[in-house]
């Protein structure tokens, strides 16, 4: 059985634009680095990641890494953990996390305190979305895309069950009381 298409929350065009201005902003506040190092916190960032990285217009380098916070049914786990770790030493690099939500705030306080550890020159995170009604933690977020309200957001990489990351924009599901 196919599943209903999602409700558009927001557009293909708004996000190209807002992430065309993330990269204008972004580039001016790094225009005096050597290089800015993107990691991306798979999976749900690897299509943010990849449009962000090409809006940017100084000299850049990327990585990977996985956090996991929620079971594939989507339960809660606990507190995210490391699963996937980088390929590169950051120590005295220009670091930019880049997420493709902060819910909790677990997540981004966790990986933001085991990165500052490993002694980069300087460190910050780059969001698409943010559920500030679902905050627990600071979670601080140097350059945000969207705040979202409090339903379950899909495409342009993120997943429901796996499914929807390949959506060209964000939505919600069609039983969520979105208008
Ligand atoms: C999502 C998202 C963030 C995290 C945010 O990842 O990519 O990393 O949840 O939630 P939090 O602020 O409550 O910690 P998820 O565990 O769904 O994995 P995925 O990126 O592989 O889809």
């Amino acid at each position: 059985m196919r599943r209903e298409e999602p409700k558009v929350l927001i557009t293909e065009e708004a996000i190209r634009r807002r992430v065309g201005r993330l990269g204008r902003r972004i580039s001016k506040d790094y225009a005096r680095v050597e290089n800015l190092h993107l990691i991306g916190v798979l999976r749900g960032s690897f299509i943010f990641l990849a449009d962000l990285s090409r809006a940017l217009t100084i000299p850049r380098s990327v990585d990977f890494l996985a956090m996991a916070s929620y079971e594939t049914d989507g339960a809660p786990k606990g507190p995210a953990r490391l699963i996937t770790d980088l390929r590169t030493d950051i120590a005295g690099k220009h670091v930019l996390v880049v997420e493709d939500i902060v819910d909790t705030g677990d997540t981004l306080d966790s990986l933001m305190s085991l990165l500052a550890s490993r002694g980069p020159a300087s460190l910050k995170c780059c969001a698409l979305l943010s559920k500030q009604a679902c905050r627990k933690t600071e979670a601080r977020i140097d350059y945000l895309g969207f705040e979202v309200p409090d339903v379950w957001v899909v495409g342009y990489g993120l997943d429901d069950r796996g499914c929807y990351r390949a959506l060209p924009y964000i939505g919600v599901r069609s039983d969520e009381g979105v208008d």
